[in-house]
């Protein structure tokens, strides 16, 4: 495939980088995407796997038909057959008319299944089924329907670990895992961190009318040495964080503002972070995995930080009065932009315990509502979010 050719898709997809492994990984999608074979699409989390299966259905013979994008770890449990396979009228308590499964709905087209990890054991025996002989049952019902979709599946944990552990059906795996394709992590292809970030950053300014972030040499050697574990996603958020916090401080009339390391370091997490343990299994398909864990501590320490800047706003000794307001109203709003505010900010113990509300509301939106594995992402009890729920409830 030519470089041209393989420019073309990834600006049609929003794809920036020029690493030989995220190439490969697109030429893969390119030559398979034709043929009905199942792909199985395997990385890190954060680093880029849902662009592959749509890449794949736009250059198939399916490509207008339906493509029906999947989450199977924010689907309860209980659910999840229904919601794949589709029920007949009454076939459980609430199951009031009958419903299409998503294999009815993409019938003709694809579906991309996320976090195939994450299906239970029964849902794993009507999947098996259905892409061997394209035949399954609704939820509640006996007759044996047809369908004609093509299956993409993509996994974040070792599917070998989880068949090793009796999660995962052996059979179901082989048959997923024919053709695998492996997008690489961001530490994989360091020279792509910092044209990400300058795409991040550049879209954002624009997004927000801000002005133009560029970094010194020494901030981006400091970018390309880290780790960054949980890949593009954590790239993103830093680039938009540093965007939205600095821009505003270009000099008037000036079109960029240049970044240095010691201001970059202020908004990467520290490597030595004691609170991380060192290595976490991966493949357990449960509980939190190291790029998550990763995560949530820098949410946290984010918060501290905030609220140490809004001691410091209330001790006195803040900085200059017209920086702290917008940033503050920057992060309120999202990153919206917005007029200066200049109201009296919240008390530190009601902005911790709004954001740790807003953290929770996350996960459960993340998990689909459910309970426990929100409360494990966060490393929480599942009875403080019940409790959290109760007092939302009262309130
Ligand atoms: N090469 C890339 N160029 C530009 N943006 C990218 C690229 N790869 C990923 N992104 C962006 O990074 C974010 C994370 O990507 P994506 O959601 O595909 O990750 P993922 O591999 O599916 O992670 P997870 O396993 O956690 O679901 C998205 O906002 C996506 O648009
Ligand atoms: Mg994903």
């Amino acid at each position: 495939m030519d470089v041209q050719e393989l420019q073309i898709i990834k600006n049609k997809h929003d794809i920036v980088g020029n690493s030989p492994g995220l190439n490969r990984a697109i030429e893969m999608a390119v030559q398979i995407a034709p043929t009905e074979l199942t792909v199985l699409i395997t990385g890190e989390s954060g680093v880029g796997k849902e662009a592959i299966p749509q890449i794949i259905h736009q250059l198939s013979r399916r490509k207008n038909g339906r493509y029906l994008a999947v989450n199977c770890g924010a689907i309860p449990e209980g659910t999840i057959n229904a919601e794949l396979f589709g029920h007949e009228k009454g076939a459980f308590t609430g199951a009031i008319g009958e419903r299409k499964g998503y294999f009815e709905e993409a019938n003709g087209g694809t579906l991309f299944l996320d976090e195939i990890g994450e299906l239970p054991k029964e849902t794993q025996a009507m999947l098996l089924r259905v892409l061997q002989s394209g035949e399954y049952m609704k939820v509640g019902s006996s007759k044996v329907e047809k369908t004609d979709v093509r299956v993409v599946a993509a996994t974040n944990v070792d599917l070998s670990y989880a068949v090793a552990t009796g999660k995962f059906r052996q059979d179901l795996y082989y048959r997923l895992n024919a053709v695998q394709i492996a997008v690489p992590s961001l530490a994989e292809r360091k020279d792509d961190i910092y044209l990400l970030f300058r795409k991040f950053s550049s879209d954002f300014s624009e997004k927000y009318s801000l002005r133009k972030i560029s970094l010194s040499h020494e901030a981006i050697t400091l970018l390309t040495s880290y780790r960054w574990p949980g890949n593009i996603r954590q790239l993103k958020n830093i680039a938009e964080a540093v965007t939205a916090m600095e821009a505003p401080s270009a000099a008037p009339g000036a079109e960029r503002v240049e970044v240095d390391s010691h201001t970059l370091a202020q908004y990467m997490p520290r490597e030595d972070d004691t609170l991380i343990p060192a290595t976490v299994s991966t493949g357990s398909g449960s509980g939190m995995s190291e790029n998550d864990k990763q995560m949530f501590v820098k949410a946290i320490l984010d918060l501290k930080n905030e609220v140490d800047d809004l001691r410091a706003r209330l001790d006195g000794i803040s900085q200059p009065a017209m920086a702290q307001p917008r940033i503050l109203e920057v992060r309120k709003e999202d990153f919206a932009p917005a007029d200066e505010d200049f109201s009296e900010p919240e008390a530190p113990e009601l902005t911790i315990r709004k954001a740790s509300d807003d953290l929770i509301e996350k996960a459960l939106l993340k998990h689909g509502g459910k309970v426990k594995p929100a409360a494990a992402e966060l490393g929480i009890s599942e009875r403080t979010i019940y409790r959290k729920l109760a007092e939302k409830k009262s309130k």
